[in-house]
């Protein structure tokens, strides 16, 4: 039997975007900054690349908040303090300055948690309370600790539209973003990146008055096309295989992956594509049925509103000669398109796309 060695798939590319994040963590913290860009375009992998990279003098502490379901504010905590769910330290070497088993012992000292070095006590008197500002006061002394040790500390929080809505005593969101604020702008002490693929979201927050120039933000889209296209090559994709996979895959990282696998595993790349636009077209198409059959009430700002089956058409149809175009204002039919990922705002341009290529091949689909 002959097995065939398969070429193992590695992070690619995104050196523009590490540069930009290399260049703001080499100056002094002054801003927050916000990761964003469409579903599964590499921000996590970009990040996580990134800080293994990070010359040993960088601590930094990873959060993921999808990592658990959170509904409340003992969820939250535990997401952050115990890493038994990814939890916020996941370089511990780096803050205590040597390497070998020290993080397992810790760990094992801690019982539960084997992330953040939070004695039992401490962290049950946090939890006690229903009061955040214990807990960023616990990070900012292990940050200052950090900083006394001539170490630079990276608080990156992951998936954070997850608790956009938790109330604390007031919208949690908000206390964090003064904790953010505080760790910046005021004491310029951490570095801090909050990454989201929920593009709403990132709009809301874009708008919101207290991070008025306390803000920055960074897109991590789709491949373009060219960097997509060395992606295949690498994989050995000939010319027609390339053209095929930008046209109909376009620049979707996962996507892409999963194209590279489909030749290694000597499938068709022509059939797979075609169960993706057959997919994607019913799921669209499906979502659009419902509307224009029985309607479709939402909640846009605080208000209840219909939605207008023939301005989603409308704005869809942009889309039959466009790939992007600029939206003046977010209507209720577009909030809507976007809250069903059929299609992506960025806030900064205010534009407005579908979520990857096969979305706007399935929009054009089913609009013929
Ligand atoms: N630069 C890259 N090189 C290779 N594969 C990537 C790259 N970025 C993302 N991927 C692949 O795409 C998948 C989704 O990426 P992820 O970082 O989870 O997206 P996001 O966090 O933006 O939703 C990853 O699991 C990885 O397999
Ligand atoms: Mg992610």
């Amino acid at each position: 039997m002959k097995i065939n060695t398969i070429q193992k798939i590695e992070f690619f590319d995104r050196e523009k975007e590490k540069e930009e994040i290399m260049n703001i963590l080499r100056t002094e913290p002054q801003l927050i900054n916000f990761i964003y860009g469409p579903i599964n375009s590499g921000k996590t992998s970009l990040i996580t690349n990134l800080i293994e990279n990070l010359p040993e003098n960088y601590v930094v502490f990873y959060i993921n908040l999808r990592k658990r379901p959170i509904s409340t504010y003992k969820d939250f905590l535990e997401v952050m303090f115990d890493v038994k769910y990814e939890g916020i330290l996941s370089r511990l070497i780096r803050l205590l300055g040597r390497r070998g088993d020290i993080v397992n012992d810790i760990i094992s000292d801690l019982g539960k948690t084997h992330g953040i070095p939070i004695p039992k006590g401490i962290f049950s008197r946090i939890f006690k309370e229903e009061k955040p500002e214990n807990a960023f006061v616990y990070i900012l002394n292990l940050i200052k600790d950090a900083k006394s040790k001539g170490k630079i500390p990276v608080l990156i929080i992951d998936e954070l539209q997850v608790i956009g809505d938790l109330e604390v005593d007031g919208k949690l969101i908000y206390k964090l973003f003064n904790f953010f604020i505080a760790l910046t702008k005021e004491l310029h002490i951490c570095h801090v990146f909050a990454l989201s693929s929920d593009s709403l979201f990132i709009e809301h927050v874009y708008n919101e008055a207290m991070l008025y120039e306390r803000s920055h933000y960074i897109l991590v889209d789709n491949f373009e096309d060219e960097v997509a296209r060395k992606f295949l090559k690498k994989y050995k994709f000939n010319e027609d295989e390339i053209k095929l996979t930008l046209k109909y895959v376009g620049g979707k990282p996962i996507l892409l992956r999963n194209m590279i696998s489909i030749k290694q595993n000597g499938k068709s790349i022509e059939e797979e594509i075609n169960k993706y636009i057959l997919k994607r077209t019913g799921e669209i198409k499906q979502i659009l049925y419902y509307v224009e059959k029985f309607g479709k009430t939402i909640t846009f700002g605080e208000k209840e509103v219909s939605l207008s089956y023939p301005e989603i058409i409308k704005i869809l149809e942009n889309f039959k000669v466009l790939e992007i175009f600029i939206y003046d204002v977010i209507t209720p039919e577009i909030f809507y398109l976007v809250k069903e990922n059929i299609l992506v705002i960025d806030s900064q341009r205010r534009s407005i796309k579908p979520q990857s290529r096969i979305d706007l091949i399935a929009i054009r689909e089913i609009l013929k």
